[in-house]
């Protein structure tokens, strides 16, 4: 067989390591020949290749990024866009693809496989909210790296009496701040499940004021106010609708300074969590996927995302996998609250 392999959407740690586990066991164990579509959909899109054998693959495990590239492209969007992507299929002789994205590109993917095009998914998002497994790569190490960070602010927050504020990532989704903020001590998480009351998190700043700690929240860039609280900009959209989120952690620096009197300040992570090399984790479980991945498609079993239940690597439908978001659930934000002010 000959099989293609993209990532799509924003990168994350471990993609990398998921095309070398795909190209090894591909070559090795089936023999099959590989084709490397560039950033995303645009590569099938518009046949832009690259080789992609077992060399290629080599020296790439804990590499940050992905070799193949990436973009936002929507073929969906694109007038003729599927029949072009087929087109270009036939045209480099590729019988099957591995799509390795988020919602966005693996939402494409089930598009493209209603239209009997043959294509097996890989889950990949820092912000761990792909429905049908339990953990996506990349997430992991973006919570660590937003972890550390957490603890180099609680050191300088304390020298100067400040309260700081951590923005991170996880779009409409808290899990990023969740898991970080948990595992950071922080005293405030704010995540977009759960719209937060202005009043309420300046009682919490204050009460650990008077306990002459400084506060650290942590604050999901889709977190919102209640309505009506806090007047928000919209930001622009992009190819799949989904606005441009950030800037929440300056504007409850301002609130907090304004309704408190104490200093605030805050600290955008942004791309930084989702640079650099994988974490352990990740580089496990993106290679779990893509041997998975390989195996579903030689043996033909298309229209599946690999996905992770419990310990073990399973296959989903990708409707199944695309259906909704996976946020947080009310339980989970309960335990975190425990520890608040
Ligand atoms: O989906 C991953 C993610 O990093 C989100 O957390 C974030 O909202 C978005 O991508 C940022 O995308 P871009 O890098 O295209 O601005």
């Amino acid at each position: 067989m000959r099989i293609g392999v993209l990532t799509g959407g924003g990168d994350c740690p471990g993609l990398n390591a998921v095309i070398r586990a795909v190209v090894r066991k591909g070559v090795s164990v089936y023999g099959h020949e590989f084709v490397g579509f560039r950033d995303g959909w645009r590569g099938p899109l518009e046949g832009d290749t690259m080789p992609l054998d077992i060399q290629a693959v080599r020296g790439i495990l804990p590499r940050g990024g992905t070799i193949l590239g990436s973009s936002r492209t929507n073929p969906m969007k694109i007038e003729g866009g599927v029949d072009r992507i087929k087109e270009n299929l036939a045209a480099t002789g590729v019988d099957a693809l591995i799509a390795i994205g988020g919602e966005d590109t693996l939402g494409v993917a089930r598009q493209l496989f209603e239209r009997d095009v043959k294509v097996v998914g890989v889950p990949k998002t820092i912000d761990n909210d792909l429905s049908g497994t339990d953990y996506t790569f990349g997430f992991d190490t973006a919570v660590n790296i937003a972890t550390e960070a957490i603890d180099r602010l609680h050191t300088t927050a304390e020298s100067h009496h400040r309260a700081l504020i951590c923005e991170v990532m996880g779009r409409h989704a808290g899990w990023i701040a969740l898991h970080a903020g948990m595992a950071g001590g922080a005293n405030v998480i704010l995540i977009p499940e759960r719209p937060f009351d202005i009043d309420r998190v300046c009682e919490y700043v204050e009460s650990r004021f008077r306990t002459r700690y400084s506060p650290i929240l942590v604050v999901a860039e889709g977190a919102h106010p209640i309505e009506g609280q806090i007047a928000l900009q919209a930001g622009e959209l992009d190819a799949f609708g989904h606005v441009r989120l950030g800037g929440i952690g300056e504007v409850l620096a301002k609130e907090i300074e304004k309704r408190t009197g104490k200093e605030a300040r805050t600290t955008v992570l942004g791309h930084i969590q989702r640079g650099g090399t994988p974490t352990a984790y990740d580089r496990v479980l993106a290679t779990r996927f893509g041997l998975q991945a390989i195996d579903a498609a030689h043996e033909g079993d298309y229209g599946k995302m690999v996905a992770l239940r419990g310990t073990d690597i399973v296959r989903v439908g990708l409707d199944e996998a695309t259906a909704e978001l996976k946020t947080v659930p009310v339980s989970r934000y309960a335990e975190a609250e425990v520890f608040f002010g």
